[in-house]
Order: C-alpha cells, then sequence, then structure tokens
C-alpha cells in the first residue's frame, strides 16, 4: 500500500513551460539550469499562490504562557511574510479542549467543562488580540464544524480497515496525553518522596492502564513514512528535528490506540457507531488542521500547502502519526514541519507544575506587544532552547530597536538634517555608481550589504529562521548608523551647494535603508514598521515586498519618495526602557512545586 503520488513535489506551469521553451535545453549549462529551477520554484505561479499556516491548538488546562505566544508569534510572522509577497494566505489557531487532562482540570476547578473550556479558550483570544496575532481562523474542538470533521476521518480510517478493536496494555501520561512504551518510561520520586514512574521525555507521571480500545494500523505506516521523509529531507525542519523522525522510525512502532473507554474518560467526541468510546483527544486534535480547512468538502485547496508550527515536544505527534493517519485517509502529509525549541526560565521548561510561568500580557504592558514579539522572534533559536529574563528583553529592545533603529530614524528626521521635512533628493555626482564622489569604499560595502540583505531575508523567512533575518537587519542598522556617523552631515554647510547636495544624498540613502528595514520588519514587528514607513511618508500599496527596490536613483532610475513630505507623526520610534520602569516580577512559585524533569 503506497502512495508516490503523494509526495511528488508540487508542479507548476510555469516550469513545465520553461522545461519546454528552447532557453532551457542543453544549450543552458548544469548550473544555469539548476539555476532557473530555484528561480521558478522562488516565484510560484498564479495557481500556487495559497500558503496554510497553523499554530498548534492550545490546551486549556491552564492560562497561556510566554511559550504558547511563541507557537503563535512564529506563525503570525511567517503569514503576515507571506501577506507581504502577495499570498493568499490562511492562519488558523484555537484550542484544544477534550481529553482526560481537561476533564480533570475541569473538575478541579469545580466547574463544568465546557464553561471551563470556553473562559480559557476566551484568554487565549484575548492574549492572541493584545499580540497582534493576526489569525484566519480559530478551531475550538468542542465545535460542531470540528466534530463533524474528526467524525468523518474516523470513518475513513475505519471504512478502509485501519482502526481494529482491540485492547491496550501499558503506561499512559495523562499530562502529555500520550501512550508509552516500557522503553520510554524511568523511575522517580514526587515531591513527596514516592516513587513513581515517568516519561523519560517529559518527565511526566505515567500510569498502567489496561483497556478495551479501538486501535490504529501504526506498525503498517512505516515504510511509507519512511518514503515521505526520506524523500522529503525538508519536510521537518531544522534537520535535527528530521533526523530525530526518522529515528523514531528505526524503532518500535506499535498500533495505536485512537480510543478510551467512556468509564474512564467522557469528555470527548464518542466513536461514531460505538458510544461506549470516546476518540483519543490526539487524532481528535490533529483533525483541528483540516478542519480549519474545510474538510470533508473543499480542504484541498488549503491542504496541499499546509505548514505547521509545533514545540518540539509534539514533534512525534505531528511527524509520525499525523502523516499515517493522514495517509491512511488517502490524504497527502503536511507540506513542512517547522518545529521550535523551548523557552526556559532558570534553566527549566516553562511550565503550571513547575511555576515558572511567564505571563505574555503582563509583559507585553511592560515591553509593548511588538517589543515582546521582535524580542521572542530575535533570540528564539528553534534547534536550541533559550532562557527567558525580563533583563535579556530590556537590554536587547534597547540596544536594536530604541538605539540604534529609533536614534537612525531620529537622526535622518530631525528638523536640525532635515528642516524641510521631505525625503531629500540623491546627487549621483556624490554618490556616484563607481567610487570619485564624496562616499567612501565602506558606504559602497554599506549599499553591498543591503542589496545582499533582502534576498537573505527573503531566505531566512522562508525557512523559520526568523532570528537570522532579524540578525541580519539589525548588523545593517549598524552599518547605516556607522554611515551617518562617517560622515557627520551635521557639520556639513549648507550655504555651500555642494555640501547641501551631500548633506541631502547622505540623508536620502539612510531613508532609504529605513524604508528596506521596515519593510522587512513588518511580520515581526507590524506597529513599529508601520510607525516608521508612515514617518518615512511610505503609503498602503508601497509597504509590500513587491515595493522592495533600494536605492533606484543610484541605478540611475526614478525614486518615487524623492522629494515627497516625510509623514506627520515625529514621534520617538520606540521609548528606551528603564529597569526602575520595568516592574521585574520574578515568576510565581506553584505550591506543587515538582522537581520532575
Ligand atoms: N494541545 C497540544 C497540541 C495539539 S496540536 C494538534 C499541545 N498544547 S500545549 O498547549 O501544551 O502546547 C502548545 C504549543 O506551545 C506547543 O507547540 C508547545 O511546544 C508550545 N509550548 C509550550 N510550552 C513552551 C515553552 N516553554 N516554550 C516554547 N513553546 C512552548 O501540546
Amino acid at each position: 500500500m503506497r502512495f508516490p503520488f503523494l509526495f511528488a513535489t508540487r508542479c507548476c506551469k510555469t516550469l513545465r513551460s520553461l522545461q519546454q521553451s528552447p532557453f532551457f535545453g542543453p544549450s543552458l549549462s548544469k548550473h544555469q539550469r539548476s539555476s532557473a529551477l530555484i528561480y521558478t520554484s522562488a516565484q510560484p505561479c498564479q495557481e500556487d499562490r495559497s500558503y496554510y499556516i497553523t499554530t498548534p491548538i492550545f490546551y486549556v488546562n491552564a492560562s497561556p504562557h510566554l511559550g504558547h505566544l511563541y507557537s503563535a508569534v512564529i506563525a503570525d510572522c511567517l503569514h503576515r511574510y507571506k501577506l507581504l509577497r502577495g499570498f493568499n494566505s490562511k492562519f488558523t489557531t484555537g484550542t484544544d479542549e477534550h481529553g482526560l487532562k481537561i476533564q480533570q482540570a475541569a473538575e478541579a476547578a469545580g466547574k463544568d467543562p465546557s464553561a471551563f473550556c470556553a473562559d480559557v479558550s476566551e484568554q487565549f483570544k484575548r492574549v492572541f488580540g493584545s499580540c497582534n496575532i493576526s489569525y484566519t481562523d480559530y478551531t475550538r474542538t468542542t465545535q460542531q464544524r470540528h466534530r463533524r470533521a474528526v467524525e468523518h476521518f474516523w470513518s475513513v480510517l475505519w471504512d478502509k480497515g485501519l482502526i481494529y478493536k482491540g485492547s491496550y496494555e501499558g503506561w499512559y501520561s495523562t499530562q502529555d496525553e500520550s501512550f508509552l512504551t516500557p522503553s520510554q518510561v524511568t523511575d522517580a520520586l514526587d515531591s513527596s518522596g514516592k516513587e513513581i514512574r515517568v516519561s523519560l521525555e517529559s518527565g511526566h507521571k505515567v500510569e498502567w492502564m489496561k483497556e478495551e480500545n479501538y486501535m490504529f494500523r501504526l506498525s503498517a505506516f512505516r515504510p511509507q513514512l519512511l518514503d515521505w521523509l526520506g524523500g522529503n529531507p525538508r519536510a521537518v525542519q531544522p534537520e535535527r528535528f528530521h533526523r530525530a523522525a526518522l529515528q523514531w522510525l528505526q524503532e518500535d512502532l506499535p498500533d495505536l490506540s485512537v480510543s478510551r473507554q467512556r468509564s474512564r474518560l467522557q469528555w470527548g467526541i464518542p466513536v461514531p457507531g460505538d458510544a461506549g468510546q470516546i476518540i483519543y483527544v490526539w487524532l481528535d486534535a490533529l483533525v483541528n488542521y483540516l478542519t480549519a480547512a474545510g474538510y470533508p468538502d473543499g480542504h484541498e485547496r488549503w491542504w496541499r500547502v499546509a505548514h505547521h508550527i509545533v514545540g518540539k515536544d509534539i514533534l512525534k505527534f505531528h511527524a509520525i502519526y499525523w502523516p499515517a493517519f493522514l495517509l491512511g485517509a488517502g490524504l497527502p502529509p503536511p507540506e513542512l514541519i517547522h518545529v521550535h525549541s523551548h523557552w526556559t526560565v532558570g534553566g527549566k521548561k516553562m511550565s503550571k507544575s513547575l511555576g515558572n510561568v511567564v505571563d505574555p500580557l503582563e509583559r507585553s504592558q511592560m515591553f509593548t506587544t511588538d517589543g515582546v514579539r521582535y524580542f521572542l522572534l530575535r533570540q528564539g533559536v528553534p534547534d536550541s532552547d533559550c532562557d527567558y529574563t525580563d533583563d535579556k528583553v530590556m537590554k536587547l529592545l534597547n540596544a536594536e530597536i530604541a538605539d540604534s533603529l529609533g536614534g537612525l530614524l531620529n537622526r535622518c528626521t530631525a528638523p536640525a538634517l532635515n528642516p524641510a521635512q521631505v525625503y531629500p533628493s540623491f546627487c549621483p555626482r556624490s554618490f556616484p555608481s563607481e567610487q570619485g564622489g564624496r562616499a567612501v569604499a565602506e558606504d559602497y560595502r554599506m549599499l553591498d550589504a543591503v542589496t545582499s540583505l533582502l534576498p537573505a531575508v527573503e531566505k531566512h523567512y522562508e525557512s523559520a529562521h526568523v532570528y537570522k533575518a532579524l540578525e541580519a537587519i539589525s548588523a545593517c542598522v549598524r552599518q547605516t548608523n556607522g554611515f551617518v556617523q562617517r560622515h557627520t552631515p551635521w557639520k556639513l554647510d549648507r550655504r555651500d551647494s555642494r555640501d547641501q547636495r551631500w548633506l541631502d544624498t547622505i540623508v536620502h540613502v539612510s531613508l532609504e535603508c529605513l524604508r528596506i528595514y521596515g519593510t522587512l520588519l513588518q511580520p515581526v514587528v507590524p506597529e513599529i514598521s508601520n510607525k516608521l514607513l508612515s514617518r518615512l511618508g511610505v503609503r498602503e500599496g508601497e509597504k509590500s515586498w513587491a515595493a522592495l527596490d533600494f536605492l533606484p536613483r543610484h541605478r540611475g532610475m526614478d525614486c518615487p519618495f524623492e522629494g515627497r513630505t516625510l509623514g506627520p507623526d515625529s514621534g520617538v520610534l520606540f521609548n528606551r526602557l528603564e529597569s526602575q520602569n520595568v516592574d521585574r516580577q520574578t515568576p510565581k512559585k506553584s505550591k506543587k512545586s515538582a522537581n520532575l524533569k
């Protein structure tokens, strides 16, 4: 049972016609042909201009924390980036509301599960709203449309004979809602010194369970999963997570229990045709990605371009179970899974049980929404965990946003340097395309750096290495500050027309750099970018990727901004944060301080 057709790269008419064109024949060198290919695939043709990005859906057993926001901010950034590139982008998030963990949390809170879920789901919405997470759909697994999608999905698997009635005996972690093999658990002591068994990976407590339930033929999917992962080295990124997924396929891959007895779990979707069993919460939750795409009707358009953002803790569910379910149901695996690492506090993963959670709303009040977004995306490295402190946020934002970017904007738009409050003219004699004017070799290097920043940032956004994009932008901002500093335009004599032209050129070049930085930063810090671009007089239709034409005057072309009046908002781009104004709160300690990993 193989589906090789599912793994074929998404083809494109443009590419086909290019291959048939006389220019794509043997007369091109191997290198030229591959560049042509790369270029074509980076410029999707009209019919491929759809993009579907998802976050995991969030458990409602606890309030949102900064780690959750991180998953959402990455997805939001990629969604905004695709919109700027002219894509029709769909971005879905939501809440995961079924299962034992939620049932127990509602019980502990003394609330009816549906009221409990509605309440916490609303909290996630509030956080996302105030952090500018511009999702286009929000799935709650308690919604009727989702139930319909899950029931349909289950029935397809059942009809294909991929689900059978069996019994499961083994370890289960309620906290992770996950079944574990004996080699995945170890001995530990709980906070009262009692011996318990825990998951090696998450450190969460596991319990032995023995139940009649429905099993999914996961073991049968090993060859197809190997085909998919082996044939698509970029399907799971970064590479270390792709390797981890392949490694799991070398290990034991038993069939998976996909339901629980109703006597233990009531809060969930009943198995179609057997009300005594409730569908396993992970099967239920994963289908949310299809629900938001319209499944069972009209989902194809989005499904073929689905990209998932997931934390490393839920990789196995997304890179093994989910593709197997999808293949079983006759659907292709997701096009791409972007995995990110975790935010720790004091070296430990942020979690309610450890009492070290950082509240995203509190932090966005302290540092502004864009401040928090910038910090998370600038410091968060997909490959490895990062430790959070308020101090780091303050230092980073002061250095890169307030001083470097804000300082540059302020210098070039302040009345002292720019009394006419315009985008001044560029003088080709002062800054000729070849050296010989007043510009020095370092200035030419700066222009080269900004020119190559565009494809570099594009590449980093495409691969979800947002921190690399921000690192590159920040380095260029420093170079532009260096350019202004080097030429001390405030010392030039305005009465001398040569000096005046050179001064205008310095400001023109700097504003051009700022325009590029502001445009490139929009997916990360939409409010700051908007303020910056508006101050430069850039209009709505001029903020897209297509308008990223850097310093056309240097190539002898017209610049639409030259002579334009600057925007009226001359306020500070980003206020410096002072430690006395930053109410540095240490995360609250929970009463239940488990000493597990
Ligand atoms: N409900 C499941 C996902 C189902 S998707 C079909 C779940 N929920 S979660 O609320 O526990 O986690 C949601 C996301 O938040 C995951 O990507 C997870 O990795 C991320 N994070 C949770 N804590 C985190 C940190 N401390 N740091 C970074 N991300 C973290 O898993």
